[in-house]
């Protein structure tokens, strides 16, 4: 089994190029955002204790998370592996998935990471805003902290995978298919 972390900063288009990633290597794709805001919707008390914070651009609880990514690889069948889009976020989420997959003599792949500068998240952001409706695009100061979040808690993954030589960046910019081509060159080689 792999399993890819599609890492990047808030807007970079993980979620918009995991379709395609998915297809191509058939994984299944484990969005933590997707997961929780589908929780919210359900209005499971997972997704009331997730709301506020989503809602105001800070991170969930490590532990929310890690049970929920654990529950879905014992429940997934029929695939080579996972995409875990937005997972891990923390380095003790980092630690906790290299835990979880230890049980079952596996190992992350690689993470493969979509970098953009921070003036194109607040541009990308601001046109998903439009079309997407997310609680958490709508307020430019609740971007600013998923910002803020991003390079504080979720930056240190990059040294965290580029010191066991699994970290693989991809250039964010540009067209969507240009980054596609890009991903798909590197991952080929995983
Ligand atoms: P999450 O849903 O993961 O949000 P995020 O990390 O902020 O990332 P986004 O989904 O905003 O960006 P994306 O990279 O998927 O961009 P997209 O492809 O849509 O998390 C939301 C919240 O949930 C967190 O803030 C936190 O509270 C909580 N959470 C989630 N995981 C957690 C965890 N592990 N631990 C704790 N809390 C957690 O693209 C953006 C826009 O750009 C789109 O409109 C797209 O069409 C456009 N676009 C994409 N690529 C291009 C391109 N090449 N050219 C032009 N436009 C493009
Ligand atoms: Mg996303």
């Amino acid at each position: 089994m792999k399993y890819f972390v599609l890492f990047g900063p808030p807007g970079a288009g993980k979620g918009t190029q995991a379709g395609a990633m998915v297809e191509r290597y058939n994984l299944c794709h484990l969005s933590t955002g997707e997961l929780l805001r589908a929780e919210i919707a359900a209005a499971t008390p997972l997704g009331l204790q997730a709301k506020s914070l989503i809602e105001a651009g800070n991170l969930v609880p490590d532990s929310v998370v890690e049970g929920m990514i654990e529950a879905k690889f014992r429940d997934t069948k029929g695939v080579d592996g996972f995409l875990l889009d937005g997972f891990p976020r923390t380095i003790a989420q980092a630690q906790a998935l290299d835990g979880m997959l230890k049980k079952s003599a596996q190992a992350v792949t690689g993470c493969v990471s979509i970098m953009i500068p921070d003036a194109l998240i607040h541009e990308r952001i601001a046109h998903r805003a439009n079309i997407e409706g997310r609680a958490d695009d709508a307020k430019p100061e609740v971007v600013e902290n998923r910002i803020a979040t991003y390079h504080a808690k979720t930056e240190p993954l990059i040294e965290y995978y580029r010191q066991v030589g699994k970290y693989f960046e991809i250039d964010g910019t540009g067209t969507i298919e240009k980054v596609r081509e890009r991903i798909f060159a590197t991952m080929d080689k995983l």
